[in-house]
């Protein structure tokens, strides 16, 4: 299958990428001239584990290739996907389609023969129904088919993600349609991953649906945790122990700082416009937003208190700045509101994450960034774990103590357990579990 690729995000690259190594012909195709240029040199522009081999890779066996010019792509495909970005508009927190619009008007001057167009960037329902007008309106003539394929990968573990996923939804009525997308994701029945065919607003509501779901997931366990915390339960384990019953499933109820990233906070304001725009309240999903909001800030609070009730003058060390492990991106990170918070309480903060401090810097230039975790907690009086980075799970819990003012540590991501923390002489909050005092 031949495919074009447009925009060269992280759902667009690792998209281009992965169906290159499953043996298609790939061309991914951006407006950024300097990205492609940085790509055609072998760069990658985001920290994704493997996915510099994985272009490396298919770029050399000449299945991969990068331009900013879709004319020729588009018009060669039997497929062109559409992964541009879908920002929150400022001001009413709608989806941002601009992108999406122009490219598909871009598209349709350069179709050729029988091509499905595909919206994988994460789209209201009924954009495919838009789409698919200015396709016709461009080009009356064109033979082509609308179709809805959301992306459901995560940052950080993206490739395994694309490639083992728990299932593909395509959202078409059209034979011809499903025949080209099944071809595409033929390599995939190899690893049983179920290829669902639904209409396209289904599909469009689908990848809504999923993530409101797993965001409600996060927020109800931390909710959970605030109380067990007050009751002295153990959240790990009443997620573990109503995990274990089927119907509800252990994953993605850890509890922590608040859900981050490009996809969550952004998705669920656009479910609850979408909602509003058809007269519908979703309150749940409301709830859920304003909850993980507050949350973000109440940490700050949790710092305090454990520091007993002021900041004034303390200094907070804070280990990981990104949203979650194994990724650079900054976007809604829940080390933003929390570190403002502690700055506004009157407190001096450092930081250190292994890949994001260049991210972090125009977010939070104010602070000061180390060089490790060790220098970063040099003379604090509590450090704070804000983002689970698995090399802060096996740090030297005696060398760190000889090194800060008190030895206070905030573990917002659980990855110590109480009990080694009280041996280690440690004063120690986490989230829902009882403190410990050294
Ligand atoms: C998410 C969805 O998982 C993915 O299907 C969709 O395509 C894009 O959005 P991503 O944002 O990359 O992926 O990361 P994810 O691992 O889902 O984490 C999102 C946020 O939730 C992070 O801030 C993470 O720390 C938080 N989280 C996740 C929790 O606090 N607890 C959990 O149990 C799981």
């Amino acid at each position: 299958m031949r495919i074009a690729m447009i925009g060269t995000g992280y759902v667009g690259l690792v998209s281009g990428a992965c169906f290159a190594d499953f043996g298609h012909d790939v061309t991914c195709v951006d407006k950024d001239e300097k990205k492609i240029a940085a790509l055609h040199r072998g760069e990658i522009p985001i920290y994704e584990p493997g996915l510099d081999e994985l272009v490396a890779t298919n770029v050399k066996a000449k299945r991969l290739d990068f331009t900013t010019d879709l004319s020729k792509p588009v018009a060669d495909a039997d497929a062109v996907f559409i992964a541009v970005g879908t920002p929150s508009r400022r001001g009413d927190g709608h989806a941002d389609l601009s992108y999406v619009y122009a490219a598909a008007k871009e598209i349709a001057q350069s179709l050729s023969g029988f091509t499905v167009v595909v919206t994988k960037s994460t789209v209201p329902v009924g954009t495919g129904d838009e789409v698919e007008r200015i396709i016709r309106e461009t080009n009356p003539n064109a033979d082509v088919v609308v179709a809805s394929n959301p992306e459901f990968l995560r940052e950080g573990a993206a490739i395994r993600d694309f490639k083992f996923p728990d299932r593909v939804v395509v959202g078409t009525s059209d034979e011809r349609a499903r025949k080209v997308m099944g071809d595409i994701y033929r390599p995939l029945s190899l690893n049983q991953a179920p290829l669902m065919f639904t209409a396209r607003r289904t599909a469009e509501m689908i990848k809504y649906a999923a993530n409101a779901f797993l965001a409600t997931k996060i927020t109800f366990i931390n909710e959970i945790a605030d109380l067990s915390e007050k009751v002295g339960a153990n959240v790990q384990e009443v997620a573990r122990g109503i995990g274990l019953d089927n119907r509800i499933g252990t994953k993605f109820l850890h509890a922590g700082p608040g859900f981050g990233g490009s996809c969550f906070p952004k998705d669920t304001k656009a479910l609850i416009k979408i909602a509003q725009d058809y007269d519908v309240s979703l309150r749940i999903v409301e709830s859920v937003l304003a909850v993980n909001e507050n949350r973000k800030r109440a940490m700050a609070r949790k710092v305090s208190q454990a520091l007993g009730g002021s900041l004034r003058g303390k200094t907070i060390a804070v280990l990981g700045l990104t949203f979650k492990p194994d990724t650079d991106d900054m976007r809604d990170a829940p080390s933003i509101p929390l570190v403002t918070g502690l700055i506004d309480m009157g407190a001096k903060v450092k930081a250190f994450d292994p890949v994001g401090m260049e991210q972090a810097k125009s977010e939070l230039p104010s602070i000061t960034y180390c060089e490790d975790a060790y220098s970063c907690a040099q003379g604090a009086d509590a450090l704070v774990v804000v983002t689970e980075w698995v090399q802060f799970r096996g740090l030297d819990l005696d060398r760190l103590k000889s090194v800060m003012a008190q030895p206070v540590v905030v573990d917002l991501r659980n990855i110590y357990s109480p009990e080694d923390m009280r041996a280690a002489g440690f004063t120690y909050e986490s989230v829902g579990r009882p403190s410990a005092q050294g």
